[in-house]
């Protein structure tokens, strides 16, 4: 379906062009001053510099040819030369009638074109704990996967684990001091490993912290630690075979974390899956001429003329020959442009993080990684901070670990659900329903907390802020659709029939209804922006708006208790689209809603 302010831009622009006055004039936008009027047209102001007329004398044309008009409730001509304009409410209810007739896509058209997008997200290091640094990547990344697969586009999600570093060879020291004799150590053993691994993710949680200590009071043990990271990195069986070990363990676990807040990958790839296409892709660089020794270390040049800061070389090897991050960034996209030849590669990670990626992106086009069409796009994203303005902590201090702030706010949502419900003596809900609720609801407060601000942007994470039922929050949003399904239920238990939901919405007949109207029939050009912006954000504030606007009608509207069926209907009707609508942009945001709360 043609967005409806496209709709109405034609319809405007016609007049234009009948009264002999370019197309582009004729374009529309909603109206910054809802309280006079819905969309406007600013055009008779550019025109009137091209026709060298007063622009009212314009405006005036338009509004005149606009009269008439089914279309329009109102096409007036302001002074100095402005075009206010209402939208009929039959011709609105008509095309709300098409929205619902279209069921899941409510009016909002696949690609054309479908894109495969490969998605960097999530970032998670293995063995380490997640933080809240990543909560933000795997909410904001897994949010723009699904506005783009809901936009028709085939998106691939990759984990991109951090399974190279140090905290390999940490967690191989450790294991060594305390397992001397497992089989990996035995450097002169060439059978097969055990299936099993030879610790469990609570061991390998323990192991990490404690070699990490270590390595930070004792030189000798980091020293060894960081032999064993680079013998692991040149092949050592006993080495790999651990490597495998420590993957399966925390892959089932990171899984686990993920299900926790609804996200998921297409792919578990990590920085090792690199490795393979580093030594290819470097004799390449110097091939053609791009890599040049500097200071011992093999770099590439990527500073440009137009650059107003400068950017350092991109280095790829390190004067001992091995790979860095950057090396493993770019032979990651060796295989992601090999084995699914992406339009678009978008990486959600830390905004501190963006020059490196300047570097790497410029080092891949310079180097031919990537084809001149497919489109880097970086999505570098702000810091979750706590009350205090500072980067979120423990109580003690430490970095917080994902895990307990989701059981934290779980706790303030059980409250607050328990409180609730004890207000209302007929929401009989049972301990285990309440707690399966209140995850529900916490998943969308953290989510809806962080998806609506701008990504780039820090922001403070404030619990009370975020879980409560008022405002702009996760939770008011669910309480809306909850709210509508619990009508939707009365009005059934009235011994009346839930089909019509689907029944003819009629002319809005109040202020408050034609508002909610109109929020609604944005739906397909909101998705679309946010689709094209990568901004999830704007479907948070939609649905805010949504939202509001809902409970503005529900407010001043007798619903259930409308006598006249065929308005009651209708009415049903509305409620229904706004459900599906809100679900459908909940469920792209990655939260969901109970039954009820
Ligand atoms: N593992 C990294 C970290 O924890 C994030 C990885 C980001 N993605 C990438 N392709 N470099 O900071």
């Amino acid at each position: 379906m043609n967005k409806l302010i496209d709709i109405i831009t034609d319809e405007v622009t016609k007049a234009f062009v009948a009264a002999g006055y370019d197309a582009k004039y004729g374009k529309v936008t909603l109206s910054n001053r809802p309280d006079l009027c819905e969309y406007q047209c600013n055009g008779a102001m550019a025109a009137a510099k091209e026709y060298k007329c007063a622009p009212f004398m314009i405006s005036d044309k338009i509004a005149e040819a606009l009269s008439g008009n089914p279309m329009f409730a109102m096409a007036e001509s302001v002074k100095p030369g402005f075009l206010n304009i209402k939208i009929s409410n039959e011709y609105l209810a008509e095309y709300l009638n098409s929205m619902q007739k279209d069921e899941g896509r409510y009016g909002c058209e696949k690609a054309a074109e479908p894109k495969t997008i490969m998605i960097d997200y999530g970032g998670p290091n293995v063995a380490k704990p997640l933080h809240v640094g990543h909560l933000r990547s795997a909410i904001i990344g897994e949010s723009v996967k699904r506005i783009g697969k809901f936009m028709g586009h085939h998106m691939i999600g990759d984990v991109h684990l951090g399974d190279w570093g140090l905290q390999m060879g940490l967690i191989i020291t450790e294991l060594k001091l305390r397992r001397p004799e497992l089989v990996y150590f035995d450097e002169s053993f060439e059978g097969e490993y055990p299936k099993e691994a030879p610790f469990t993710i609570a061991e390998l949680e323990e192991i990490y912290p404690t070699a990490s200590g270590k390595s930070k009071e004792d030189a000798a043990y980091k020293e060894a630690a960081m032999q064993a990271t680079y013998e692991l990195q040149h092949g050592r069986r006993g080495y790999q075979a651990l490597l495998k070990h420590i993957l399966e363990v925390s892959v089932s676990d990171l899984k686990k974390n993920y299900e926790n807040l609804n996200v998921s990958f297409e792919l578990w790839k990590g920085e090792s899956d690199a490795q393979p296409y580093i030594p290819d892709m470097v004799q390449k660089m110097k091939d053609d001429g791009y890599a040049y020794i500097s200071d011992g270390a093999l770099v590439v040049d990527v500073k440009e003329d137009t650059d107003t800061k400068e950017i350092p070389p991109c280095m790829i090897l390190k004067s001992d020959g091995a790979s860095l991050y950057n090396t493993t960034d770019l032979a990651t996209m060796v295989w992601r442009m090999k084995d699914y030849h992406p339009d678009e590669l978008i990486y959600v990670v830390d905004k501190r993080q963006e020059l490196y990626f300047t570097q790497v992106f410029r080092c891949a086009r310079k180097t031919g990684i990537v084809k001149p069409e497919t489109e880097l796009k970086f999505l570098g994203f702000g810091t979750m901070n706590g009350k205090d303005g500072k980067p979120f902590k423990t109580r003690e201090g430490g970095v917080m670990r994902l895990e307990y702030l989701v059981s934290a706010i779980n706790e303030e949502m059980l409250k607050k659900i328990t409180e609730n419900q004890k207000s209302k003596e007929d929401l009989d809900i049972d301990q285990e329903e309440a707690v399966r609720t209140a995850k529900t609801v916490a998943l969308s407060a953290i989510k809806y907390g962080d998806l609506s601000n701008q990504a780039s942007k820090d922001y403070i994470f404030d619990i009370d802020r975020f879980t409560s039922f008022e405002g702009n929050t996760g939770p008011y949003i669910l309480y809306t659709i909850v709210r509508i399904k619990s009508i939707l239920s009365k009005y059934e238990a009235m011994g009346k029939d839930a089909s019509a939901c689907s029944s003819v919405i009629k002319a809005a007949d109040s202020e408050n209804e034609k508002n909610l109207m109109l929020v609604l029939s944005r739906f397909n050009a909101v998705m679309e922006n946010a689709f094209e912006e990568t901004a999830p954000h704007k479907i948070c504030a939609y649905i805010y708006e949504l939202a509001n606007a809902f409970n503005g009608f529900y407010h001043g509207t007798k619903i259930l208790s409308e006598e006249n069926e065929e308005i009651q209907k209708s009415y049903i009707a509305v409620l229904c689209l706004t459900k599906c609508i809100l679900e459908t942009c909940i469920d792209v945001l990655g939260f969901s809603a109970p039954d009820r709360m």
